[in-house]
């Protein structure tokens, strides 16, 4: 035979096997170690953690729970940056929700304690926390620092752009429509040229109370149409803050959703709500520069059947890493115009017959277009004003005919091809009980494993209005007739279900982690993939995480990967009395979500280059 070929930079490690382990698996050669746990100290004056004797005060001052989307941030002592020392950095990450019954043991789910809400109130948000890194290893160390700092349902945001001020962000609390207290359910993010964190708002419905109880028809129809409905909430928070209860407080809601962006490196800034991308269940979003240094974000509305967006500012950012620079780059996402995207199929629809059976052409491929909704006052979409456009955005895009996508999660440019790559992460909806059927961007009906989607602008410009596009992936088992894998001979590439978050190495490879391959009976995990030459779709996994865990933030840098490990241990029938996971503390400990550090130790004791 003529052996195997030689692995493209980046991806040349043996490839990790599927498995259902109560660990996180790395391939052979490699080294991990714990960064941070939920509970661990964070701000000055933390307590160590206590499980059995947790208090609010103290979770406001420690890591917070189910950790997302991470970034390290440079401390290079740059102006502004602060923070002096070659290996560190400060780590930034999302907590998105809070599971209590993991959380506390006998948790009683009909009356939630006080104390126990203030606890998810205070494990929701963010954190921002110094690393240092080892001389001799890759592992990262939280540090006590001036910088580390924790944003929770209580932290002040200044709402901006458009809609700031507008009556339909009023409340009794906050009459002039433009602070809100509080992020949650904080999924992916971005990291900006200019700094900052971009974190996206995603499953904000299932904070809200009452809303079957709103007596305006219309509210409920555009609570509705957010997933807000029923009366009482899963956590009972409505119990504790009446802001929750939307018959005391219908426009709440409206104040959720949103993408918010945090300096990580100004301790006592106010995070930003930016009402001109849009309020949806934001996965992420992610920014790219134009020729001219305006800035172009795109998002995905994380929903089965929902769409994927994209920002272009008017104003163009301010180069350099001066405190003055990232505070008017902070005001970019606040003028500028809205669009989400319409794709057209170019094989005959006769041929997508919701199987994943490739057209005759050989590709799910097409073309498509990017749909104005609003700039700035001005609205595009009949019927609605410009507010209305900005606060009930998915309401906007049904009326100017988006296309229904399979729950668009992380979207992202390739920072060297301006290629867009976005998870379409699964959509079993799909289809069947008169759900819309497959389309060629979604070609299967009761699609458990979803697909990679490859966009590409017109002449590669950030700023153009239509685009081609393929599949690039269409996940699942590589021995089921319905996957597709760029073409790349599947008995050579990894299974993979449910993509979720994308991210590129500085070789140009795509890493895709994923959120729920229980779908075919294997724990989730972190895949590298070339995207160019030869090897395109040469699909490897690279490490898995523990049962019930889903892997998210991956950050890739050369000598060094880090991913979250969310909700270790979450299966049916567990809980905080019934621990299937004892990861990563092991013997009879809780499961604790946390951030994972990956290296390959090297010659002289130093790193290794990753794969
Ligand atoms: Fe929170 Fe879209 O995953
Ligand atoms: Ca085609
Ligand atoms: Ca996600
Ligand atoms: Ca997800």
């Amino acid at each position: 035979g003529a052996g195997k070929p030689t692995p493209p930079p980046g991806t040349d490690f043996e490839p990790v096997q599927p498995n259902t382990l109560d660990a996180v698996v790395v391939p052979e050669g490699y080294e991990q170690a714990i960064v941070i746990r939920w509970g661990d100290a964070v701000c000055d004056g933390a307590p160590e953690f206590d499980f059995d004797n947790q208090t609010a005060d103290a979770q406001a001052t420690q890591f917070g729970y189910n950790c997302d989307f991470a970034a390290l941030m440079p401390l290079d002592g740059k102006d502004g940056r602060g923070g002096h020392g070659r290996d560190a950095s400060l780590l930034v990450t999302n907590h998105e929700y809070t599971t209590e019954e993991f959380m506390f043991r006998g948790y009683d789910e009909e009356n939630p304690t006080e104390e126990q809400v203030r606890i998810a109130w205070a494990a929701h948000g963010l954190t921002v926390v110094r690393v240092e890194r080892g001389r001799d290893s890759g592992t990262l160390t939280p540090k006590p620092s001036r910088q580390n700092r924790r944003i929770t349902l209580h932290t002040e945001f200044a709402v901006t752009g458009p809609a700031a001020g507008s009556d339909l962000l009023k409340t009794s609390a906050d009459p002039t429509g433009s602070t809100v207290f509080g992020t949650m359910n904080n999924c992916a993010g971005g990291v900006t040229p200019w700094g900052t964190i971009l974190s996206g708002e995603e499953n904000v419905n299932q904070y809200f109370a009452n809303a079957d109880l709103v007596p305006d028809e219309k509210q409920r129809e555009r609570l509705a149409r957010y997933g807000i409905e029923g009366t009482e909430t899963v956590r009972k928070w409505e119990r504790f803050d009446s802001r929750f209860d939307l018959t005391a407080q219908a426009n709440e809601a409206n104040r959720f959703g949103w993408v918010i962006e945090l300096d990580p490196y100004d301790p006592d800034s106010t995070p930003v709500k930016h009402t001109h991308l849009g309020r949806f269940k934001h996965e992420c979003a992610n920014i790219r520069l134009t020729r001219d240094n305006r800035v172009v974000a795109y998002s995905g509305d994380d929903e089965r059947f929902e769409y994927i967006y994209k920002f272009i500012s008017d104003k163009k950012m301010k180069k350099g890493d001066s405190a003055h620079a990232r505070r008017h780059n902070m005001t970019l996402l606040d003028s500028g115009t809205l669009y989400v995207s319409r794709f057209t199929g170019d094989s005959p629809p006769a041929e997508i017959d919701g199987t994943g059976t490739l057209p005759a052409d050989g590709e799910f491929d097409g073309s498509g277009e990017w749909i104005p909704l609003a700039s700035n006052d001005k609205s595009f979409v009949d019927g609605m004003t410009a507010e209305e456009v900005y606060v009930y955005t998915r309401e906007a895009a049904d009326k100017v005919g988006a296309t229904k996508m399979d729950r668009p999660e992380d979207i992202q440019a390739h920072p060297k091809t301006g290629r867009i790559y976005c998870a379409l992460s699964n959509n079993v909806e799909r289809g069947p009980d008169g759900k819309e059927a497959a389309t060629e961007p979604n070609p299967r009906n009761n699609n458990k494993h979803g697909q990679v989607l490859e966009l590409e602008e017109r002449r590669g410009d950030p700023l153009a209005t239509s685009f081609s596009w393929r599949l690039f992936l269409v996940c699942g088992d590589p021995a089921a007739p319905d996957t597709y894998f760029a073409g790349f001979p599947k008995d050579q590439v990894s299974p993979i279900s449910s993509p979720d978050n994308v991210a590129f190495d500085s070789h140009g490879n795509l890493w895709i982690s994923t959120d729920s391959a229980g779908a075919l009976g294997i724990n989730d995990g972190l895949y590298v993939v070339p995207l160019e030459g030869r090897q395109r779709g040469h699909l490897k996994l690279f490490l898995t995480v523990p049962k019930g865990a889903e892997t998210c933030g991956p950050v890739i840098e050369d000598t060094l990967v880090t991913v979250c490990v969310q909700h270790p241990g979450e299966v049916d029938g567990a809980d905080a009395d019934n621990p299937v996971s004892h990861w990563p503390d092991g013997g009879d400990t809780q499961p604790r979500p946390s951030v994972v550090a990956v290296w390959k130790p090297g010659r002289h004791g130093r790193p290794a280059p990753i794969g």
